[in-house]
């Protein structure tokens, strides 16, 4: 994928959380990660790609396609793209195969019998068919997570965001979350993640876009980025995060 934003601006009342953010991949991105300290606007920027806020300027283009400014339209490329937020946000009082196949069959319109079928499939390829029957409150942090991410993926989105994906969880979950998120992008899937996991955005994102202050400070190629940040931004951000690994 080529995903470009352009001087796009996103306020939370007098605060402006994206400030004029460009950047452009480059075309055969596959997996680009979201760096930068918190608060520098990756959940809002993760959110804008997903449909979920509309910038007050700026433009997303996906492919050179630019992506629609007014709310419907909006939420229609939202029912496109597969989000997995920050929490884990499973809907608590149904089973994990009824948090996948209840929006398939009543926001996207399959047949009772498909829908089971498609949350069975995602729920094998995720290593949680013997999970299927509990809800979120009987699941580990990383049975969620894996959930969660199941759930993304059942519409087929052509981009799944996940918003620091393994924040919440302990070193072994955070293993069996990244190692789900590398085999869907070793098959193919092109997603978008806001990480501080530094070593696997090493592993696995082609492209690094480095935010801070609502501010896009880099954008580049991820062997580029990790071997030779430009700003002292960048430096001192990956500096902090190895200091203590
Ligand atoms: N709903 C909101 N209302 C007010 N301020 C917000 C809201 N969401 C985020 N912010 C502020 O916007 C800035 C960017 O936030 P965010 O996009 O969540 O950054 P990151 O994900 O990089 O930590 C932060 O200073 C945050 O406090
Ligand atoms: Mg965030």
């Amino acid at each position: 994928m080529k995903l470009e934003g352009h001087r796009l601006t996103k306020s939370y009342g007098a605060f402006r959380a994206l400030d004029a953010a460009s950047f452009s991949t480059g075309d055969e991105a596959r997996v680009v990660a979201l760096l930068g300290p918190s608060g520098g606007g990756k959940s809002t920027l993760l959110r804008v790609l997903g449909g979920l806020l509309l910038p007050e300027s700026g433009e997303v283009r996906l492919d050179g396609e630019a992506l629609p400014h007014e709310p419907a339209a909006a939420l229609a490329t939202l029912r496109c793209n597969g989000f997995v937020f920050q929490g884990y946000n499973l809907f608590a009082h149904l089973s994990l195969q009824e948090n996948i196949a209840l929006p398939l069959r009543e926001v996207h319109g399959l047949a009772v019998v498909e829908a089971e079928a498609r949350a069975c499939e995602l729920l094998e390829r995720l290593g949680l068919v013997d999970h299927r029957h509990k809800r979120p409150a009987e699941l580990s942090g990383g049975q969620q997570q894996r959930g969660a991410i199941a759930r993304a993926l059942a519409p087929r989105p052509r981009l799944l965001l996940l918003d620091e994906p393994t924040s919440a969880l302990d070193p072994v979950m955070t293993g069996e979350v990244l190692d789900v998120v590398r085999e869907l992008a070793e098959q193919g899937q092109q997603i978008v993640l806001a990480t501080h996991e530094i070593s696997f955005a090493r592993r696995v994102a082609d492209w690094v876009v480095f935010l801070a202050g609502g501010r896009v400070l880099e954008s580049c190629e991820a062997p580029a980025f990790f071997q030779a940040p430009a700003t002292a931004a960048a430096r001192e951000y990956l500096g902090g995060l190895s200091k203590y690994r």
